[in-house]
C-alpha cells in the first residue's frame, strides 16, 4: 500500500491557516472594497489551542484569501478571544479623526485569570493593525468569568449599536445598547433556552429576508459541549427584535447544521440583507486539537449567503447557499445515467480530481422496488474512494427520507468522539432530492433541497480520494441533474 503524507488533507478553497491552530472566525466585515476575515488563532508550531491572537486575512471575493499579520495580539491583559468587527463611519466613538469609510473597531473578548471582559481596538490603516486607546478598556465588564464573544451591529430603527453577547454558563444571551461603541447599557437577556449544553458561545442576531417576501430577526447560538450531535453544534431561533429585546417565534430552536462539525458561525458585517452571509468553522472542539496535522488545524466553511423559507411545518427555517461559486466551476462530467442496471453495479464510475475542490450536484427522484427489504426503502449511494479501499459514502433512503454520511471506512483519523456517521430526515415534500455536495482536502459540506439543510463533516482519508461511485440499491432513480465540477481556485498553501 502506497504511504501518503497528509499534504492531500490540505484544502484547496477554503481557507485554513499556512501554520498554527485556527478556530472561529471573527470580525467578519466587508468594507466596501474587500472581505476581512480574522480568526482565532495560536500560532504554535504543535497547532493546539492556547495564547490566542486574532490572525487575518483578506479578500475581493470570499475565495482568495490573502494572508495577512496578526491584527490582535495576547497582552498582560489576556488573550484576545473572540469577537466582531464594524466600520464606525460617523466617528459614533469619537476616536478616529473625522468621519470616514475606513474607522474599523473590533470589540472582542479579552480572557485572564478566569475573568472575561469586552474590549475595544481601533485600526487607522484600513484594518491591519489594532490599538487600543487608552483609558476606555474593557468598555464592558461585569465581573464573570463567563463572559464572552460580543456581536456588534448597528441598529437604524432605534438609532444605536447593538451587541449581543453569551453570559455563557448561564446559558443567557446580554443584549446591550450604545450610541458611541465604549459605554454600554444592559437592555435585556434571552434564556435559558432552547439546547443549553455546557457554554453558550458566540451569539449573532441578524436579520434575514424570508424568500419570497418579508424579513425576521434571527438569533444564532452556538453551544459546546452538548450539541445534540455531540460536542459543538449551533442552534437558531427566529423571532422579533425591537431594538431592546429579542422575542422568539412559538417555533422553537432549529439545528443549524447536521453534521459533526460546524460551529461558531459568525455573520459578515457591513452586507445589506439581500447580500446576508455567514463564515463558520468546520470543526468540533471534541477532537479538534487531536486532527492529523502538518503543522496546521483549521478550516472555514466556505461563505454561505443565509435566508428564510416557510417550511414544510409552517415554520420559517434558516437556507444556506454557497456564494459566488459560478466563477469557480470547471465542469468535469455530466454522465447520462441508465438507472435500470443491476444493483451492485455502478451506475457510473468517474475519476475524480485530486488537486481541487470538488463539487457534485445532483438532482434525483428516488421509488423503492418491491425488492427492498421490508422495513427499509431503496437507497441512493454515493461511494468516494480510493484504491486503498478507503470509503466516504454519502447516502439517501427513500423509506425515511433520510441522508447520511459516513466517514467510517477512512482511516487516517480516529477517536472516541470522531463518530463515523450523521443522518438528517429531509421534510415531507419527496418529489425530488437536491443536493449539492463539496470536497475540498479534509472537508466536507453537503446542502441538501436548496439550501435547507445542511451537513458539514470533516474527513480524514489516509489517501486521496480519487473515484466516484454511485449506486441505487433497491430502487428506481431518475435523475434531473448530475453535474461534477472542479472548484478551481488560484489559492496555493
Ligand atoms: C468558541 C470559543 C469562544 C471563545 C473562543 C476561544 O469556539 O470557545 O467562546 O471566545 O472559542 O478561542
Amino acid at each position: 500500500v502506497a504511504r501518503h503524507g497528509l499534504g492531500h488533507l490540505r484544502p484547496k478553497l477554503h481557507f485554513s491557516p499556512s501554520a498554527g491552530f485556527m478556530n472561529d472566525p471573527n470580525g467578519l466585515l466587508h468594507d466596501g472594497e474587500r472581505y476581512h476575515l480574522y480568526y482565532q488563532f495560536a500560532p504554535g508550531p504543535l497547532a493546539v489551542h492556547g495564547h490566542i491572537c486574532w490572525g487575518h486575512a483578506l479578500a475581493e471575493d470570499l475565495y482568495h484569501w490573502h494572508d495577512a499579520p496578526t491584527a490582535i495580539r495576547e497582552t498582560a491583559d489576556g488573550q484576545a478571544f473572540s469577537g466582531c468587527a464594524l466600520i464606525d463611519h460617523r466617528n459614533d466613538s469619537g476616536l478616529f479623526a473625522g468621519p470616514g469609510p475606513q474607522n474599523i473597531v473590533a470589540i472582542y473578548t479579552r480572557h485572564r485569570d478566569g475573568r472575561q471582559n469586552q474590549w475595544l481596538a481601533i485600526s487607522q490603516d484600513g484594518g491591519l493593525d489594532f490599538e487600543e486607546p487608552a483609558g476606555i478598556n474593557p468598555v464592558l465588564d461585569i465581573g464573570s468569568d463567563s463572559f464572552r464573544d460580543p456581536k456588534v451591529f448597528f441598529h437604524a430603527p432605534s438609532g444605536r449599536w447593538i451587541m449581543v453577547v453569551a453570559l455563557a454558563r448561564a446559558h443567557r444571551i446580554g443584549f446591550y445598547g450604545s450610541g458611541d461603541l465604549l459605554h454600554w447599557q444592559a437592555l435585556s437577556e434571552f434564556g435559558p433556552e432552547g439546547m443549553l449544553g455546557i457554554d453558550y458561545e458566540c451569539p449573532n442576531l441578524v436579520e434575514l429576508d424570508i424568500e419570497g417576501g418579508g424579513r425576521r430577526w434571527v438569533l444564532i447560538i452556538s453551544i459546546n459541549p452538548g450539541a445534540p450531535q455531540g460536542g459543538s453544534g449551533s442552534q437558531y431561533f427566529v423571532g422579533d427584535f425591537d431594538g431592546e429585546r429579542f422575542v422568539p417565534d412559538p417555533q422553537g430552536l432549529r439545528l443549524l447544521d447536521a453534521g459533526k462539525d460546524h460551529y461558531a458561525i459568525q455573520v459578515v458585517e457591513g452586507l445589506p440583507s439581500d447580500q446576508a452571509t455567514g463564515i463558520g468553522w468546520l470543526g468540533n472542539w471534541q477532537y479538534c486539537q487531536e486532527v492529523p496535522s502538518e503543522g496546521w488545524r483549521g478550516v472555514m466553511t466556505l461563505p454561505r449567503g443565509l435566508g428564510l423559507r416557510r417550511d414544510w411545518m409552517g415554520g420559517l427555517s434558516l437556507v444556506q447557499h454557497v456564494r459566488g461559486l459560478e466563477p469557480l466551476r470547471v465542469p468535469i462530467a455530466r454522465p447520462r445515467i441508465d438507472s435500470s442496471l443491476m444493483p451492485d453495479q455502478p451506475l457510473t464510475d468517474l475519476d475524480l480530481p485530486v488537486d481541487a475542490a470538488v463539487e457534485l450536484l445532483l438532482r434525483f427522484h428516488l421509488e423503492s422496488l418491491p425488492t427492498a427489504p421490508p422495513g427499509r426503502g431503496g437507497r441512493l449511494v454515493l461511494c468516494f474512494g480510493n484504491a486503498q479501499g478507503e470509503r466516504l459514502e454519502i447516502g439517501y433512503d427513500a423509506a425515511s427520507h433520510q441522508l447520511w454520511t459516513d466517514r467510517g471506512e477512512l482511516r487516517g483519523f480516529s477517536h472516541p468522539f470522531f463518530s463515523q456517521r450523521s443522518a438528517i430526515a429531509l421534510g415531507p415534500d419527496r418529489r425530488e432530492v437536491r443536493l449539492q455536495l463539496i470536497i475540498d482536502g479534509c472537508s466536507l459540506e453537503m446542502l441538501a433541497q436548496d439550501g435547507e439543510y445542511s451537513m458539514s463533516s470533516m474527513i480524514y482519508p489516509a489517501a486521496p480520494l480519487d473515484r466516484l461511485a454511485i449506486y441505487v440499491e433497491a430502487g428506481q432513480a431518475g435523475f434531473g441533474q448530475l453535474e461534477l465540477n472542479r472548484l478551481q481556485s488560484t489559492l496555493t498553501r
